[in-house]
């Protein structure tokens, strides 16, 4: 019994040698060492051998059962070593690669020029509301004192909807609404989109962003000046420049009425083709605000009195950013988008 254990450690011990394998180190673990293994099978034949050898042949299997389980687990961790050395250098990392450059997109020019405006009349003290884009005959025009055939109403114009409402055709519902709302002191600004049957040209889009502005207070705080003092101080802020001209005009919901104009920014005023050689641009139109409009609130205009402006945010874009196609706001292609660096302090 005793020569047939030697021969089962000497054959064991030779096979595991030092560059035995997974597999043959497995097939000795279960030959010898395995529930039906030699070891396992020479103790149950422990009852033929006489009682007084019994303890060493059992302490003889218990050191061979060591010493091979003791070399099955140091071949196991050289050959665990060997294969994370082995994949350690076959899968190397390089850290010193430029990563992925990921692109970073920016807000749209027009979203940008409108949040630098926000920001300039904010800083004058006037506040932001949003109107909506769906409204109703009164107030995008009868309240703003359109007489009930005023071409603007037209279908050529304006977009109607079913049941009788319409897309707004200018912020000026803005007025409107915020005024029927509230009560004087109001300094608000309104920007939004507004929609006309318009072709899509370099100067025209049958949808376009404008900001209302208007300033309303007890009559006599609020004069003609004061509109002129916002609008210019707004032409310094964002166009850097005081070169403008209040002209004469005519709104249905203003009385006086005037556009602003500005020294033409590509000229400088000296005239050129883009100004048709007049030297200005037209930028915006504005008033005092008209008593019939007062009275659509319930206002009693021998009470309040206030000035009302308006302006396109493409249009008043086109000057800004030097573009002379209103069309590549709306077409988003990203090589005229990423251009421009932004004006404002970003997305509120
Ligand atoms: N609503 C006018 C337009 O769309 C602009 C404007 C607003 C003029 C307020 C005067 C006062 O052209």
């Amino acid at each position: 019994m005793r020569e047939q254990l030697e021969e089962i450690r000497r054959r064991a011990m030779a096979e595991l040698a030092d560059d035995a394998g997974e597999a043959q180190i497995d097939a000795v673990r279960v030959r010898v060492l395995g529930r039906s293994g030699e070891l396992t099978e020479i103790m149950r034949g422990m009852r033929e051998v006489p009682g007084a050898e019994r303890p060493a042949i059992g302490q003889l299997i218990n050191q061979i059962k060591r010493e091979v389980e003791a070399r099955i687990e140091t071949l196991s961790e050289k050959l665990k070593a060997a294969a994370l050395t082995k994949s350690l250098n076959e899968k190397r990392l390089d850290v010193t690669l430029p990563g992925m450059r990921i692109a970073r997109g920016h807000i749209h020019p027009i979203t940008d020029i409108l949040e630098k405006m926000l920001q300039i009349f904010e800083s004058m003290g006037f506040e932001v509301a949003m109107t909506q884009d769906i409204e109703d005959d009164f107030h995008n025009f009868a309240a703003l004192n359109f007489p009930p055939h005023h071409p603007a109403r037209d279908m050529q114009d304006t977009f109607y909807l079913e049941g009788g409402m319409l897309l707004r055709t200018h912020t000026s519902n803005g007025q409107i609404r915020v005024m029927e709302k509230r009560r004087p002191p109001l300094a608000v600004v309104c920007p939004g989109r507004c929609y006309r049957r318009d072709d899509l040209t370099v100067r025209s889009s049958p949808m376009f962003t404008q900001i209302e502005g208007f300033m309303v207070d007890k009559r006599g705080r609020i004069t003609m000046a004061h509109l002129k003092g916002v609008l210019t101080e707004f032409a310094r802020a964002f166009f850097g420049t005081t070169a403008v001209r209040f002209r004469a005009s005519y709104f249905p919901f203003t009385e006086p009425s005037a556009e602003l104009d500005m020294h033409c920014l590509l000229c400088d005023g000296a005239g050129c083709p883009v100004c048709k050689h007049s030297g200005w641009t037209e930028v915006l139109g504005c008033g005092m605000i008209h008593p019939n409009v007062m009275r659509a609130v319930e206002y009693d205009p021998g009470e309040y009195q206030g000035f009302a402006f308006g302006m396109g945010v493409e249009r008043t874009g086109l000057l800004k950013l030097g573009v002379d196609d209103m069309r590549l706001f709306f077409e988003n292609d990203l090589r005229f988008l990423s251009q421009f660096p932004a004006l404002s302090a970003g997305v509120r």
